[in-house]
């Protein structure tokens, strides 16, 4: 298995646990460290909705606790046929900590595609505009 595989299959293993009773949208995100360690997220879903966390920043927080830096990819699994791109305020947060990683797509049937974070975030806030 390639390391974008074990990478998908770590996010499925974590979309698994998700708490989304409210969308019933069950996402799994995976996270490799260059340390090679890898991080499940999946997300989590609150009464008051906007308390709601997304899978990816879920793994990220997990790996930056842990006290990692430096990211290689991260992967996003949902059971859609359209694959999930990463949220808006997850762009942000993946591009802070990884930058310009391959995002791995993924849904339950098998199907992939791989957008670098450049492409999904094309003019970014960051570091380099304070
Ligand atoms: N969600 C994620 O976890 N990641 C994404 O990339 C898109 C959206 C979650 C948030 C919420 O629990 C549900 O999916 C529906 O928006």
């Amino acid at each position: 298995m390639g390391e974008n595989d074990i990478l998908i299959s770590a996010a499925k293993q974590a979309r698994e646990n998700a708490h989304a009773p409210y969308s019933n949208f069950r996402v799994g995100a995976a996270l490799r460290a260059a340390s090679g360690r890898i991080f499940g997220g999946c997300n989590v879903e609150n009464a008051t909705y906007g308390l709601t966390v997304c899978a990816e920043r879920i793994a990220i927080f997990k790996a930056i606790s842990e006290g990692e830096r430096g990211f290689d990819a991260i992967a996003v699994v949902t059971d859609t046929d359209t694959l999930t791109p990463p949220c808006g305020a997850c762009r942000q947060l993946i591009w802070e900590f990884c930058g310009d990683v391959p995002v791995i797509l993924a849904n339950l049937k098998g199907k992939t595609e791989i957008i670098p974070m450049r492409e999904l975030f094309p003019k970014p806030f960051d570091s380099s505009n304070l």
